[in-house]
């Protein structure tokens, strides 16, 4: 994807489509399609036709006939007084899918002014709208369907306030793009595609050039670790696990890093505990918490913030076999800490217990992980609302400010402590399944019991990671859920 940013005026913008807004306040549509009738006149009729309100999510075609830019899609903002960030997003998102209905390669988005936001954000939430619409996960067609895709975003303005301010924003533009589009590519990937190893390969092909070390800890160190969580999750797959750990390092060298950890079963089967078949597919995304810390670190790394990060991922399938995990099994971690197999179903938590022990090592200002957990979230918050739990007040503050901005919906659970006799065991020291009642706090209680001494949130991201419709800016499938969010977060992260 080309981004670009362009001083021009409306009419002298060059593009497939020009793209420009208007909101819905009586003299302000009254004002914005005079403006468009006076430079174009041979449009008067149709803007005068009344049939655009300018409500948000609407767009009205008008055909100047200018060369260079012969269509201009006219998209609707709603009321100037209700205008946020996230309207922004919207209405650019619904102009760009208009745009793109024409099978054109290149468009270019007027910048807008609304008070109470900043020009800055203002570019860039125009920006994300546009770009983040603009994706489907299509390599595997092969028939020649309408393959042309909108292949460069520009944002025009004649002000240069808007103009400076969208250069302001690029890098960090193009860097979401890059971060949310690799998340999305390798959540919706399927599993003959992205295994473990491969998921691998991704991380280190996706860090070439931004200055991410990548290592990858095989089998053999995995074992030499002891991260028996990740081991006996593994045990019933014949494609081997790993363990990858990406470290970007753009603060200063002493400033403690933000640790992210990212579920990665690249299938999950359920294993001996067995999911129904309705639906099993789903499952090749049970790594969004995987693609969710990878993209981000990578977005941030390319948006060279000056902070230190390190992404985690444990990473296997979770598999049915001779050989695999069995309910009744009893698992020591890596801390040395043991479960109690109670479902093999519950294998998130087993192989995020040891990542979040590893992650100690990197003596971190604040643990974030990101799994696609549970059901019972889904059940809870559906499919726009992330589950967020943790035990630092300002930690979980910030997380929700963060989210807030870039409107990826969290709510808080509580993680009482009553809520731990459900996952007692008689056996080992807490058992790996609570039942179904308060099945996300559960969860978020098990990983509970494998934190270090460090500020720690969790994020269970099942109902938000993978989309069954498309949804504004967010696709169908693999939605790339958090990256913006953890870009977002270490930019205003106040200690
Ligand atoms: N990966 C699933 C959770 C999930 C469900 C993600 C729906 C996305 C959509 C997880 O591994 C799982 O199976 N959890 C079990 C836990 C239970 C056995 C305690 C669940 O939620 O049923
Ligand atoms: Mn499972
Ligand atoms: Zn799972």
């Amino acid at each position: 994807m080309n981004i670009s940013i362009s001083q021009s005026s409306l009419k002298n913008q060059k593009a497939d489509i020009l793209i420009t807004f208007c909101f819905e306040d009586d003299s302000l549509l009254k004002a914005g399609k005079k403006r468009l009738a006076e430079m174009f006149p041979i449009t008067a009729p149709v803007i005068n036709s009344d049939d655009f309100k300018g409500s948000l999510r609407s767009t009205m075609v008008l055909y100047t006939g200018a060369k260079g830019a012969g269509k201009i899609i006219v998209a609707g903002l709603g009321k100037k007084e209700s205008c946020t960030i996230e309207t922004l997003r919207r209405a650019a998102s619904a102009a760009s899918k208009r745009a793109a209905s024409y099978g054109v390669q290149n468009i270019a988005l007027e910048g807008v002014a609304a008070h109470s936001i900043s020009a800055e954000d203002a570019c860039l939430a125009l920006l994300e709208g546009a770009m983040l619409s603009n994706y489907k996960f299509d390599k595997y067609i092969t028939t020649s369907k309408n393959k042309k895709k909108i292949n460069s975003i520009t944002l025009f303005s004649d002000s240069k306030q808007i103009v400076n301010a969208g250069k302001t924003v690029l890098t960090m533009a193009r860097s979401i793009y890059d971060g949310v589009t690799l998340a999305r590519n390798l959540a919706q990937a399927p599993n003959n595609e992205i295994y473990p190893e491969t998921l691998a390969k991704s991380a280190i092909a996706a860090a070439k050039g931004t200055g991410v070390k990548v290592t990858i800890l095989d089998k053999k160190k995995i074992q030499a670790l002891k991260m028996g969580g990740l081991l006996a999750v593994n045990q019933g797959s014949v494609r081997p696990p790993v363990f990858i750990v990406m470290e970007y390092k753009g603060g200063k060298a002493n400033d403690k890093p933000f640790v992210f950890v990212g579920k990665g079963i690249t299938f999950d089967t359920g294993g001996i505990s067995i999911k129904p078949a309705a639906g099993m597919s789903d499952m090749k995304g049970d790594m969004h918490g995987a693609a969710t810390v990878i993209g981000g670190i990578i977005a941030i790394a390319k948006a060279k913030l000056p902070v230190n990060v390190v992404a985690l991922v444990p990473s296997t399938e979770n598999m049915p076999s001779g050989s695999a995990l069995v309910p009744g099994d009893i698992v020591t971690f890596m801390n040395g800490k043991t479960a109690e197999i109670d479902n093999t179903d519950a294998e998130g938590r087993l192989i995020l217990a040891d990542a979040l022990t590893y992650a100690s090592k990197f003596k971190p200002k604040a643990v974030i992980d990101f799994a696609t957990l549970t059901g019972a979230c889904v059940v809870a918050l559906g499919t726009i609302t992330s589950g967020l739990m943790g035990t630092n007040p300002h930690l979980l503050d910030q997380i929700k400010k963060a989210a807030s901005r870039t409107n990826e919906y969290v709510c808080e659970l509580p993680l009482h402590e009553e809520y731990e006799d459900l996952i007692r065991s008689d056996f080992a020291d807490v058992k790996n399944s609570g039942g179904r009642w308060a099945g996300a706090i559960t969860a978020g209680l098990f990983l509970k019991h494998f934190i270090g001494d460090y500020p720690w949130a969790h994020m269970d991201i099942a109902g938000t990671g993978m989309s069954s419709s498309e949804r504004d800016y967010w696709p169908k499938g693999g939605t790339g859920i958090g990256v913006r969010m953890l870009v977002d977060l270490v930019k205003h992260f106040k200690a």
